[in-house]
């Protein structure tokens, strides 16, 4: 049985065929409708979400499953103690597969130790989040037509930001990645991702604070939010929360052929007068989305439709 708790769980070689059949699907959803008939899916959501959790359950449901679950700890028995290894013996009696959110990290490996059915982790604290990598690889490739010799701007909150710890993770198995890691001093990546992922496998990047000095060399710029919930006091929150904010003037700086990512949601630090410039790709993002964790699903289940 697989479980997906880091992009490093599918080798490059799973990783395209999980991609191709991503796009497969994406040009003909219909042969897929009935992929999944009878199988259900436990979204398990111990920390907020709106994208994660709803595409999860759209791609079940696109793929004829059903899907129960619960979307905060408070409507779980966590609220009365339960732990995580209690609940998915609990729950893996009662669907096919699960996708797991959880505000500590490691919480979904300690889940898929005890578990009879596949984990998906979806965010654990500022740990991991290979959903959304699966889906920024995806756009990126549709997008660029490529996931190699890339120049890659990330921008924001690279101390907290699991989003982008999976992405380098994911990125780094390519050839002619280059990262411009863009945040102010107290979000910088942290040295573990330094030193353990990009100095270990020889990667090039350099370390910036000013937005606009990124931009012309950019082959996308993936944007993330401050992430609030992480911060241990509000005042540093609120001193970080517009450091960096992208407008139709910084654009102007970008290159024709540079994309915009975000996994959202974005809260300041894109000005919606950039939604409608071409190269913002945050809501084809998320569309892709769909079609990724339907992929995904089809993979772990082990199930394959000629
Ligand atoms: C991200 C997350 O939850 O880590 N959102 C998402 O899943 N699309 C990023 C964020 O919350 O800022």
């Amino acid at each position: 049985m697989r479980h997906l708790m880091s992009p490093l769980d599918l080798t490059v070689g799973e990783l395209e065929e999980l991609l191709d059949l991503a796009q497969d699907i994406e040009a003909d959803p219909g042969k897929y409708a009935h992929a999944c008939d009878g199988k259900k899916l436990a979204t398990l959501f111990y920390e907020p979400s709106t994208r994660t959790r709803l595409s999860h359950e759209a791609a079940m449901l696109n793929l004829g499953g059903s899907v129960l679950g619960f979307s905060s700890a408070d409507s779980s028995s966590a609220s009365k103690g339960e732990s995580v290894s209690d609940t998915i013996r609990t729950v893996s009696c009662y669907a096919d597969i699960c996708a797991m959110r959880h505000p500590k990290e490691g919480a979904p490996m300690v889940a898929c130790q005890h578990s009879s059915i596949p984990v998906i982790n979806a965010g654990d604290g500022g740990h991991q989040h290979p959903t959304q990598t699966l889906t920024d690889l995806l756009t990126i490739r549709s997008l660029k037509g490529r996931l190699n010799h890339l120049t890659i701007g990330l921008c924001g909150d690279l101390k907290f930001g699991r989003t982008v710890h999976s992405l380098i993770n994911a990125l780094v198995r390519y050839e002619g990645i280059r990262f411009i890691l863009i945040s102010p001093e107290e979000l910088r990546l942290p040295e573990y991702i330094r030193h353990d992922v990009l100095d270990r496998n020889s990667v090039e990047y350099e370390e910036v604070v000013r937005l606009e000095d990124a931009m012309p060399n950019l082959d996308i710029l993936y944007m993330t939010r401050v992430q609030k919930e992480r911060f241990f006091n509000e005042e540093d929150y609120v001193r970080m929360k517009d450091f960096y904010i992208l407008d139709k003037a910084k654009m102007k700086l970008a290159p024709e052929d540079m994309y915009v990512l975000h996994p959202l949601p974005r809260v300041n630090e894109i000005s919606v007068e950039v939604d409608s410039d071409p190269r913002a790709a945050y809501f084809r993002q998320v569309q892709y989305g769909v079609y990724v964790r339907m992929a995904l699903i089809l993979t772990l289940l082990d199930i394959h439709i000629d």
